[in-house]
């Protein structure tokens, strides 16, 4: 029920603006958001790699409208992989197709995304495609795959949701590719015809896609702050004697922080996944929408403001 109410939140225009007022002003988007600016990043980004723990870095935006923001997207983009370069941080970046202009064409979404795969060649550096709402999942795996064929896995990698009904069967056609497949839960609100309504059947079903996954020629990253999924995936990890370069766990900034570092201690490759930038509302009222705590925190400092 709170998350259908937080994500109907997310589309009320007044509601998301009265939280971006707020949300920087008392601080309470800084616990999922690594600030408004790269500069407010990069030394977060240089704090986890201190700990031994990977990042990558999202620029937040999403349903972009128009070719120029799309295009001034692009070229941010392309910056944050020249000054992931330059600064050294152990880092690479996750985008959004609807910020490459998605909705406004898929040849523009095509054109801008080729422009950041050139740079992240050109740099030695890795993006990932996030997996944004049901409506633009089939158009994602396909530039995917698009693009994985002209630029290669150690380029450009994609993210499948276990909420799907769909995903077994991109599952196992993108496992068969040998390709890198960012495997999470799935935090849009979606209809029961395609996604599964009930938690039990999400976890169950991120067990079944990781199993193909892991026995597969693909590289895994296990995107779960739940113990319940990651002990799994170590038992499988440890049962088939799965080589360490061929997996890593992923977790989001901001949340089981002491974990983080506790997967990274027990010798595992972790990676948190660090957003940043003005347009943080929709990104951060999904992260409202999984844990009711993570309201009582919000409210908690709205309060106290
Ligand atoms: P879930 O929310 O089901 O929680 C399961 C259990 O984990 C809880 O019952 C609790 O035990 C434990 N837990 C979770 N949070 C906790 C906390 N703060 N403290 C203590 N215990 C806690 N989604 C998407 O649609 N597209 C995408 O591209 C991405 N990308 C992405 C990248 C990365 C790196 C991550 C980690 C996640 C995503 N997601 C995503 C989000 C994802 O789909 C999902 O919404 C969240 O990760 C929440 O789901 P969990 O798997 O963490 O478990």
């Amino acid at each position: 029920m709170l998350r259908n109410l937080m994500l109907r939140i997310a589309d009320s225009p007044a509601l998301v603006g009265f939280l971006s007022r707020q949300g920087m002003k008392t601080g309470f988007a800084r616990r999922f958001v690594a600030g408004e600016s790269l500069q407010e990043a990069i030394p977060v980004v240089e704090g986890l790699n201190s700990k031994g723990i990977k990042c990558s870095l999202d620029l937040l935006g999403e349903g972009v409208e128009d070719e120029e923001t799309a295009r001034t997207a692009t070229q941010s983009y392309v910056n944050l992989l020249h000054v992931i370069q330059e600064r050294g941080v152990d880092c690479n970046i996750s985008i959004k197709l609807t910020q490459l202009g998605l909705d406004i064409g898929r040849q523009v979404a095509a054109r801008n995304l080729k422009k950041i795969l050139d740079a992240a060649r050109e740099c030695g550096n890795f993006v990932r495609i996030d997996m944004e709402g049901s409506d633009y999942t089939a158009d994602t795996v396909e530039l995917f795959v698009e693009h994985l064929e002209i630029y290669g896995p150690a380029t450009v990698g994609i993210v499948i949701q276990s909420y799907l009904r769909r995903s077994e069967e991109d599952v196992r056609r993108l496992a068969s590719l040998g390709c890198n497949i960012r495997l999470c839960k799935g935090a849009y609100k979606e209809p029961p015809e395609l996604a599964f309504p009930k938690k039990s059947q999400v976890d169950d079903n991120f067990v079944k896609l990781m199993e193909i996954m892991l026995a597969s020629p693909c590289y895994s990253a296990i995107a779960t702050h739940d113990e319940k999924m990651i002990n799994r995936a170590q038992e499988l990890i440890e049962r088939d004697g799965v080589d360490s370069s061929r997996y890593e766990f992923q977790m989001l900034y901001g949340t089981r922080s002491e974990y983080q570092e506790e997967i990274k201690n027990q010798g595992y490759r972790m990676r948190v996944y660090v957003p940043f930038g003005t347009q943080w509302a929709p990104y951060f009222i999904r992260r409202l929408a999984e844990r009711p705590a993570n309201v009582l925190f919000v409210l908690r400092n709205l309060f106290k403001k």
